[in-house]
């Protein structure tokens, strides 16, 4: 009797983990925090192509050199995203110590911190008023020896282009804050939570930016006043889905999210 009692209880208390592991999975990882909304409705500016059935073929000829793109379905990794669940890297990274940048075009800035610490005092939605170099940001300066038991189950994207070493970063970032304009080598964002805004332009169209200033200043004071021929390529990215930013594109990024990205650099 005792047994033919706790058995269903078991059953059911098991259900009920899976159950709310499940929606974590589906609600952002335990990371969803929206930010301070923009003034305009951000996300449902598109301008950069999404692709889904792309090939390494068409990849080179239409968009390496050329041009921003949007993959989709290009790899599987929910392996990878399960184990950055708020809950599960905490646990497994919880008191490692982790190098957190400037939010600023230039970084001037480094500070060590515990994960945690960062977690759970840093990684709060973004005061609007604030500036980029007085935010931190843990993005980048990854130890690959002390997290390579997370990197290793990250599949990038299958698309290499010759004479580059690719190079992983991985970052977690608050509702609202993004790095402002800049330009480096050729590469691939992933969102693995929440939504990321990208504004991007060719190297030869140098954005008009205060390289302490956020991208949310930029937008609400910069962005309005551009002409349509002025207006950067943009896109808001979902958790799953890749952006490739070619050589010396300028780029700035708004985190709309909490978000967990990875970038792959092709440098
Ligand atoms: C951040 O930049 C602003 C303006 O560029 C400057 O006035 C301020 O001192 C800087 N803050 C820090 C912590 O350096
Ligand atoms: C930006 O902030 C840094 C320090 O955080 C400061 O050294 C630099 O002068 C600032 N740049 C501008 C253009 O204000
Ligand atoms: C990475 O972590 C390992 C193990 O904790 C440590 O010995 C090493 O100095 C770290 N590397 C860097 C570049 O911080």
């Amino acid at each position: 009797m005792a047994v033919g009692v706790r058995l269903p209880m078991l059953l059911e208390l098991w259900l009920l983990v899976l159950a709310r592991l499940c929606s974590e999975a589906a609600d952002g990882g335990g990371w969803r925090q929206a930010g301070p909304g923009p003034d305009v409705a951000v996300e449902e500016r598109c301008t950069v192509e999404r692709r889904s059935d792309l090939t390494y073929a068409e990849f080179v000829q239409h968009y390496a050199f050329l041009r921003p793109v949007i993959l989709q379905g290009l790899t599987d990794n929910s392996r990878f995203r399960a184990l950055c669940s708020r809950e599960s890297l905490l646990a497994t990274f919880g008191d490692h110590l982790v190098r957190l940048s400037t939010a600023n075009t230039y970084s001037y800035q480094k500070v060590d911190l515990p994960f945690q610490q960062y977690v759970e005092q840093l990684l709060h939605p973004q005061d609007p008023a604030s500036l980029g170099n007085d935010t931190l940001y843990f993005f980048g300066d990854n130890n690959f020896t002390e997290w390579a038991s997370l990197f290793k189950h990250y599949s990038p994207p299958p698309f290499h282009l010759l004479g580059t070493t690719p190079a992983y970063s991985f970052g977690i970032a608050g509702a609202g804050s993004g790095v402002p304009f800049h330009w480096h080598g050729p590469g691939f964002s992933e969102m693995i939570y929440g939504r990321k805004h990208w504004f991007l332009y060719p190297p030869e169209k140098t954005p008009e930016f205060h390289p302490n200033k956020t991208t949310l200043t930029w937008l609400r004071d910069t962005y309005p006043a551009l002409a349509p021929s002025e207006r950067p390529l943009e896109c808001t990215i979902q958790a799953g889905e890749v952006l490739y930013f070619p050589d010396r594109w300028w780029h700035a990024t708004l985190n709309l999210d909490t978000s967990v990205f990875i970038s792959t650099f092709l440098g």
